[in-house]
Order: structure tokens, then sequence, then C-alpha cells
């Protein structure tokens, strides 16, 4: 049997998959929408903690509504996750009807054509539009192979891979952990594509010893306010007391003694969610959904220096004081917003948000 590799650093996965209790939308649209922030400011609580992707099933499945991919360091986290989670409003209407438990590990089987092949110990995922999630089981016979000739079929399976570079596999380990013995999930931006992989795979002589790979999931990669806004009921946006905008054009957000110096918060305004920094006593405000794949820009590392903020998810810069990309992969800018203060009220323009030049 497979001896443990010396020290490997792992890490914990959970693929939560979340079902709401039609009741739910019974409820009044202020409790709708308060439930909706509550929910989604819990979990942005664990950011930077665990590393947590929402991904919307609404209109793919019948049976789960929504999935949050969790990774942490160790299980306590996904425990106090879970635990905050059922407190909330929402909370009490949220089933889990399936969750799937694993760790990252090295592969036993050799790739040296393909190094990045089955060796990903952490967690990074893609700007990918869609995840292809199932927990997968082998037949015990597969366990009675010898080492290469296990090693031959895998050799298969990693050449007919090879023929859709665009998808990309992330497998983490159950034995013991879980009932199944791995978590495949699966990156890509075309389900044809992934369809295509898995019909040939069938055809591949590993393929005969699968035991188990159902069910599937194909899921929506989509900021976390956009999933919560799948689910009906009230617009999280919504939710927040409406500020009209006064006769100046300005419209009061937050009050600065919120927003200490150093700290950035997601607002809403008009039915637009912005993010507020306070970089060293200077309050700035662009639009919080990064424009590569909606990141919330609010929870995303401040340069002072530079007066920048990096996307939390695949580390696009964007200046703080015009909105432009000034590194990384987003393609477009965001807004900027002039802002104002009046005492301890910050205020925004909404009508002269600027877009400035795409760098
Ligand atoms: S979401 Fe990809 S850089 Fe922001």
């Amino acid at each position: 049997m497979t001896t443990l590799p010396p020290k490997e650093k792992r890490q914990v996965v959970r693929y939560g998959f979340y079902r709401l209790d039609p009741a739910w939308r019974r409820l009044t649209a202020e409790r709708q929408a308060s439930a909706k922030i509550e929910f989604g400011e819990t979990l942005e609580r664990y950011h930077g903690r665990l590393l947590l992707r929402p991904y919307g099933l609404v209109g793919i499945r019948g049976d789960c509504d929504f999935l949050l991919w969790q990774v942490a360091e160790d299980l306590d986290a996904l425990v106090e996750l879970q635990t905050a989670l059922n407190r909330t409003d929402l909370g009490a209407y949220l089933t889990i009807p399936y969750s799937y438990l694993a760790m990252t590990r090295r592969s036993i089987y050799e790739f040296p054509a393909d190094p990045g092949h089955e060796q990903r110990l952490v967690i990074q995922p893609s700007a990918a539009k869609y995840l292809f999630v199932y927990p997968f089981i082998k037949t015990r016979a597969w366990y009675s192979l010898a080492k290469p000739e296990r090693q031959r079929m895998m050799d298969e399976h990693v050449r007919v891979g090879r023929k859709y570079p665009q998808i990309r596999l992330n497998t983490t380990y159950s034995y013991g952990l879980d009932d199944q013995e791995f978590i495949v999930a699966f990156e890509g931006d075309s389900p044809g594509e992934f369809l295509d992989l898995v019909m040939e795979l069938r055809d591949s002589e590993a393929s005969s010893y699968t035991l188990r790979d159902t069910p599937t999931f194909t899921c929506v990669q989509m900021s976390l306010w956009d999933m919560l806004d799948t689910l009906g009921g009230a617009g999280a946006a919504e939710s927040v007391a409406r500020r009209p905008a006064r006769e100046d054009g300005f419209t009061p957000v937050a009050s600065l003694s919120e927003l200490p110096p150093g700290s950035a918060k997601r607002v809403y305004a008009a039915n637009e969610a912005v993010a507020l920094f306070n970089v060293d006593g200077t309050v700035y405000a662009i639009a919080n959904r990064c424009s590569h794949a909606r990141a919330s820009l609010s929870e995303g590392t401040v340069d002072a220096s530079r007066c920048t903020v990096t996307c939390p998810w695949h580390e696009g810069v964007f200046s703080l004081e015009t909105g432009r990309v000034l590194s990384g992969p987003p393609a477009l800018p965001v807004f900027a917003y002039r802002v104002k203060l009046e005492g301890d009220t910050i205020l925004i323009a909404l009508a002269e948000a600027h877009q400035p030049a795409i760098s």
C-alpha cells in the first residue's frame, strides 16, 4: 500500500451543496433582503481564513441551489464556517443535500510529461466559468491490479485529457474521511468540451474500473451576491436602505467611523455594489465587482503607497483613484466614483461615476 509522503502540506476541501426551502420566498422582502446581507457578510468574514468560492446551480439541478467550494488549512475552520452559517436567518431555511469532504495530496502515479498533473497540494481555482464536480469510487478490482498496470491505464487517461487543454482538473482525496474515494472537480469554460472529454474517457480501459461517479454537478461561477440573487426574493442590493441622491448628485453611503484608515467596506447605492477604501485618511470608491470575473474588490489587498487594490481572485490590480487596470487579467476598468465627506458622512456622486480609459 502507499506510504505517506514526508510532511507534505495539505489542505482540507469541502464541496457543500445547499438547497433553499421555498418557504423562504414567502417571507417579506425586507426579511429576505436582510437575510441575504447577513448570510453574505458572514461568508465574507471568513475570506482569508478559508478560500471560498460560490457557484450557482439554480436552473441546472433540481435538488440543490448553490455550491460553496471551501478550502481550509484544517477541519476546524470548516466547522466554524458552517456553524456561523447555521446561525443566520437564511441558514434556518437551508439544507445540505450533498456535502463532500476531501484533502489535497500528491498522486501515487507519475506523470513525467505533465508535471503539474495531479500534484496540486494547494487549491488555486481559475477564472473558468464552470466547475464540474462529482464523487468518484473505483472498484476493488482496480486495487488488486499491479501498480505498473494501473500506471499504464492512467497514462492513457492523461493522454485523453491532454486533448482538452482548456479543461483543468482538481482531484482531491477522501479515503477514510468521507464515503467516496475522490472528489473530481474540472474547471472549464465550455460544457460541450467537458461533455466530449467525459465521453472519450468512457472508452478508456480505466473506465471499466469505475464503481460510482455520480451525482454530477455542473456549477456556474458567480460572485457571492449574484449567487444569492439567483435564490429569488428581494435582491441583496435592494436590501440595504435606499439612500436617495440629493440635488447635488451625491448620495450618503456610510459613515467615516465605519471605515477606519486601512479598512475597506462594501456598500450599496442605487442598486450598485460599491467598494469604499480608507487609505491613510483619504476615502476612495470604486465599483465593487471586478471587471474580470466579478470578485468582490472590497476583499482585495490595498497598496497604500501606489493607491491600488489587488483583486482577491486573480490578482488584477486597479487604481483606486481612476479604476484603471494596472496589471493582471482584467481587460476593462471599473467605475471610480467621486467622493466627498460631510462631517462623519461619506457621500459618492453616482451621476458622476466615470469610466476611465482602458489601460
Ligand atoms: S476576478 Fe479575476 S482578477 Fe478579479
